[in-house]
Order: C-alpha cells, then structure tokens, then sequence
C-alpha cells in the first residue's frame, strides 16, 4: 500500500488558495486597468469601474489572508521563513547548477540529494515571490490612498507597482510550472497545497530525503490513501 507524508496544514492551504485565487483576479484586473483593451471579461457595462472594485476586493483578499493565516498560526510563518532563509549550503550550490540542464533532461541529469526542506532554487524564488508582493502591497497602498501621499511618490509608486508584477509575473509562471507538476517529475506536488495537503512516501524521499527520514518518523507514516 502507498504511504504518503503530510507537507502542509490545512492553514496553509487556505491560505495559498485564497491568495492563488486572489492573485489571478489581481492580475487580469490589474492588466485590464494597464490596457483597457484586455477589459471584456471583468468589465462588462460598468467598464473600468468594475476593475477597480475587483482589483481593490482582490486586493483585501490577498493581504488578509496570510493575515489571518499569521494569527491563528504564527508558528507557520516562521517555521516557513527558517527553512526559506537556510544558509546556503556547497550541495546546494550544486544542485542550483545542475537545475536548469535538469529541466530540459530529467531522465538524464538528475538532481543530488539536499538536506532542507526546501529545494535551493525554490527557496530563492519563494523569497522573491514574498519580496516582491511586499513591494506590490506597499505601492498598492499608496496608489489607493492616493489623495494623501505627494504627487512624485504616487509616481514613483505606479511604476513600481507595474514592475513587481512583471517580475513576480515571471517568478510566479515558474512556480506553477513546478508545482502544478506540468514538470513531469514534480506530478503530484499539486495536491500538497490544493489537495489533502499529502505527498507519496516514495516521492517524498526523492524530492527531499533528510525531510522525507525525518518526517516519517514523526509523522509514524499514515498509511491512509489519498483521497
Ligand atoms: C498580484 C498582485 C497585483 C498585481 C499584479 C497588480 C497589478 C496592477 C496593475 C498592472 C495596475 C495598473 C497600473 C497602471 O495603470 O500603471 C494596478 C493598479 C492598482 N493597483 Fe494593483 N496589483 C496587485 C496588487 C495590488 C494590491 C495588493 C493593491 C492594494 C493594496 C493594489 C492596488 C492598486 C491600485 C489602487 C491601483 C490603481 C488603480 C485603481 O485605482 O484601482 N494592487 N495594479
Ligand atoms: C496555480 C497556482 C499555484 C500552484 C500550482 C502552486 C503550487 C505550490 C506548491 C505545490 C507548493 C508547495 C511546495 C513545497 O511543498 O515544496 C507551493 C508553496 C508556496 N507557494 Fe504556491 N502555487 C500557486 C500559486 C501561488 C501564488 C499565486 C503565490 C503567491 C503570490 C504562491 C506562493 C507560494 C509560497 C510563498 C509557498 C511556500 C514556500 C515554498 O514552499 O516554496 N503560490 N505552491
């Protein structure tokens, strides 16, 4: 029988739900407000206006969410921030190296094992996720509240707003390549954020051997099946 593994909580997911649903109207609302001409969908009769209000409810979403995912579990925030922000280590480096040509030739090349709980390239584009829906929060703010803030702020504001989301555009398509398993070695990682939150023994222990040894022993490995 297949034994699985937790990887997330049931806070986590709600969370990453809430904000993944939450980021895609942010982003179509936001790209319609860019270039009104991509409006049909959301704008319907009240054209522009009906962005906005998406944009800004979207926008409510997206913070309040990890919010109240803080507060009722603070300890998953640092628990995520620790192993995010684990020192580099030289098998780290190496698998950083061996990533991309991985990529285009996993039957090939393959990965060296690593000891955290989170692979080297994901831990730098999940902290470039978090840094630049800081920055797209801070501008977002500015640019709602736009009647207090001096005019070359609001400024400086709508131009960062507009590269955050190119860059976190762009960091978020590789996120989702992977972690909808589109990557052929990476099926079924989907389930760990938007399903029961479980990972197969099996590809628990290739994707990350030292967590996967640790948290059997933890977890005293259920042998429920996936459901
Ligand atoms: C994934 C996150 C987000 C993306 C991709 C995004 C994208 C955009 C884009 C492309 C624009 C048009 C800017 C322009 O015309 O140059 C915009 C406008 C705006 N955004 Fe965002 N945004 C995001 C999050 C937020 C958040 C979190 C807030 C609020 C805290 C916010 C508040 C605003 C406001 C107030 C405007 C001006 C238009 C309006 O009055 O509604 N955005 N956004
Ligand atoms: C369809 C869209 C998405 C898919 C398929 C997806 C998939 C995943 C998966 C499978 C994980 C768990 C990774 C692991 O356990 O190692 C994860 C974690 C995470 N996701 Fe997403 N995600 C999506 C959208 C988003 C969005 C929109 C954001 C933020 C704006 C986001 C931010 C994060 C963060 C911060 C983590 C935790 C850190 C990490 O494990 O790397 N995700 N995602």
């Amino acid at each position: 029988m297949t034994e699985y593994l937790v990887r997330h909580g049931g806070v986590a997911r709600a969370i990453h739900w809430v904000h993944t649903v939450a980021t895609m109207a942010l982003f179509y609302t936001g790209i319609a407000l860019y270039t009104p001409g991509t409006n049909f969908l959301v704008g319907g009769p009240g054209g522009l206006a009906v962005s906005t209000v998406v944009h800004r409810v979207a926008a409510v979403a997206f913070i309040g969410a990890p919010i109240l995912g803080i507060l009722l579990r603070p300890q998953g925030l640092t628990h995520m921030l620790k192993a995010l922000l684990k020192p580099w280590d030289r098998q780290d480096w190496l698998w950083m190296k061996k990533f991309v040509p991985h990529l285009f030739a996993a039957r090939k090349v393959h990965l060296p094992p690593h000891s955290g709980e989170i692979k080297a390239g994901q831990r730098l584009a999940s902290l470039g996720i978090i840094a630049f829906s800081v920055v797209i929060v801070v501008t977002g703010f500015l640019l709602w509240f736009d009647g207090n803030v001096p005019p070359g702020a609001v400024r400086w504001a709508g131009l960062l707003h507009d590269v955050a989301m190119i860059f976190l555009g762009a960091l978020l398509m590789g996120h989702i390549y992977l972690g909808a398993g589109i990557f052929q070695p990476l099926r079924g990682m989907v389930w760990t954020m938007f399903g029961n939150g479980k990972i197969s023994y099996r590809d628990a222990v290739y994707n990350w051997p030292k967590w996967a040894e640790d948290q059997a022993s933890a977890q005293g490995l259920q042998k429920r099946k996936m459901t």
